[in-house]
């Protein structure tokens, strides 16, 4: 069976392509999502894309993961600096977790540095915008692989 992976995106992320194209690159989401599909398809992986503007739904999407997927690939967007509610539910579901910023957080404002989420996913990519998803999928792959040996 495929390995599969839930890839969830939080606030604002939809809009991007137009939202601040200095940070997070004029590719616009719909093409970003199109790559994702691509790239896990090449490497044998099922993928499920889900954002949403909400908390509670991204909570969601994380606590269903539980029921599908392998591991979570996840940009929490600005829940990533102060959601327990989403650090709460990567916890609890015990899935490997992988976080991904598309722009360099550490190299902007102070608030940015500082992730709730951190301490309880298995990695973080940051500042490569999209391809830090891609590169994601073959980190959630890796790490997948490695838990069934
Ligand atoms: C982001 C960085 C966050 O600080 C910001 O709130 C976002 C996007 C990123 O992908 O670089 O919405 O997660």
């Amino acid at each position: 069976m495929p390995t599969r992976i839930s890839l969830i995106q939080g606030p604002n992320l939809n809009l991007l392509g137009s939202r601040e194209p200095d940070f997070y690159g004029r590719e616009a989401f719909d093409e970003v999502n199109r790559k994702i599909k691509q790239r896990a398809q090449e490497l044998g992986l099922e993928v499920r894309i889900l954002q949403s503007n909400h908390e509670g739904e991204i909570v969601d999407a994380i606590q269903d993961a539980r029921n599908w997927a392998d591991a979570i690939i996840i940009n929490p967007a600005a829940l990533t600096h102060y959601s327990y509610a989403v650090r709460d539910a990567l916890t609890a579901v015990r899935l490997p977790a992988i976080e991904v910023h598309l722009s360099n957080v550490h190299a902007r404002e102070e608030f940015r540095r500082h992730s709730v989420v951190s301490p309880v996913v298995v990695g973080q990519i940051v500042g490569f915008g999209s391809l830090g998803y891609l590169l994601a999928l073959e980190a959630a792959q890796k790490v997948v692989d490695t838990s069934h040996k």
